[in-house]
């Protein structure tokens, strides 16, 4: 079975499996898991932060970043169907107390933010924070411009809101524009990645920023219940796939490109721009193609009635990557077929 609905499905190698199990731990409520250390100091420099703290997932990192930086009853803006606001359970309203604005698009320009700041009264809520997701997950993987990110710093900076990154795959970002991780990442205040999507880890993701709000993560993270003890044995995972799996990521592109290229080229689907490692396309009977491609032997979602979503990772992207885009071209023509009655 080719599993092309995340690049969350990746299982650890061989490899990572020993690097984890040769992992040297500690307590790391105490902060004397060596492992860990080693991990956030890493990611520190990587990301171009004072200070990383490792935490269990992409939500806690993101939901630690909001408490540090806003105060309940503020406005939090950030762009259409970002995680932050659609897949999160809610934690924003009911952990922060914050209530979003959202942008038409997911990618956004300072202008458009700049229509949805409230005005300066006792009676609106206090936009405080700006959140940018690249690359956008529910918006194909697309990377969010670096110029419509200077912009914002500067809109930011003027009215003293925090610029917040959701960097889950600010890998793939990084590799498909060639600019380095601190150099996406500089103009933000705060940013969270994650090692268990395209880099393929088990779990763990990090917040980033200044040596005060990571003190602060820290015991937040703590009062979450995500205080974890011999986790060294994850942080060894993380560090083995920003070493060996970053490098790869241009290949999960180049085979997303591959895939794109082969589902636009059948008649009825509409295949859109491909940045990084995720496929969008629009066609017919979505649900009927992705029940045949389980029939098949290949699992992709489906994202609305007329649209379905791949994504590319490295448990597939392997040397039978080529039976996978056949399989998946197959399920949409028969769909395709069967939906015109043929
Ligand atoms: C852009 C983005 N941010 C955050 C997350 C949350 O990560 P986690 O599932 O580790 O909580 C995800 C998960 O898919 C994501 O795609």
């Amino acid at each position: 079975m080719f599993d092309l609905r995340s690049d969350t499905v990746t299982r650890p190698t061989p490899e990572m499996r020993a690097a984890m199990a040769a992992a040297e731990v500690g307590d790391d409520v105490y902060r004397e898991d060596p492992t860990v250390r080693r991990l956030e100091e890493a990611v520190a420099a990587l990301v171009g932060k004072p200070a990383a703290l490792f935490v269990s997932s992409g939500t806690m990192a993101n939901q630690l970043a909001l408490l540090c930086q806003t105060r309940p009853g503020d406005e939090v803006i950030a762009g259409k169907s970002a995680h932050v606001i659609a897949y999160e359970s809610g934690a924003g309203a009911a952990l922060s107390g914050v209530q979003f604005a959202q942008t038409e698009g997911e990618i956004f320009t300072a202008s458009e933010a700049e229509r949805l700041i409230r005005q300066r009264a006792y009676y609106c809520p206090r936009t405080s924070l700006i959140a940018v997701e690249n690359t956008h997950n529910m918006g194909g993987g697309r990377v969010f411009p670096q110029e419509n990110v200077a912009e914002l710093a500067v809109l930011a900076r003027r009215e003293g809101f925090a610029l917040h990154l959701d960097g889950a795959r600010i890998w793939n970002a990084s590799v498909a524009t060639g600019k380095g991780v601190g150099e996406l990442a500089a103009p933000f205040d705060s940013v969270s990645v994650c090692f268990s999507k395209g880099l393929g880890a088990p779990a763990g993701s990090a917040v980033c920023g200044s040596e005060a709000m990571i003190e602060r993560a820290l015991r937040l993270r703590k009062m979450l219940g995500g205080g974890m003890r011999q986790v060294g044995i994850l942080a060894a995972g993380a560090l083995h796939a920003l070493e060996h799996h970053r490098p790869r990521l241009a290949h999960d592109h180049a085979a997303a490109k591959a895939l794109g290229a082969r589902l636009a080229a059948l008649e009825g689907v509409t295949v859109a721009p491909i940045d990084t490692n995720i496929v969008v396309a629009k066609l017919a009977c979505a649900e009927a193609s992705v029940r045949r491609g389980r029939e098949l032997g290949v699992l992709f979602s489906a994202m609305a009635h007329d649209t379905v979503r791949l994504v590319t990772h490295l448990d597939v992207t392997g040397p039978r990557f080529s039976d996978a885009i056949a399989l998946v071209a197959r399920a949409v023509e028969e769909s395709l077929r069967e939906g015109k009655g043929g």
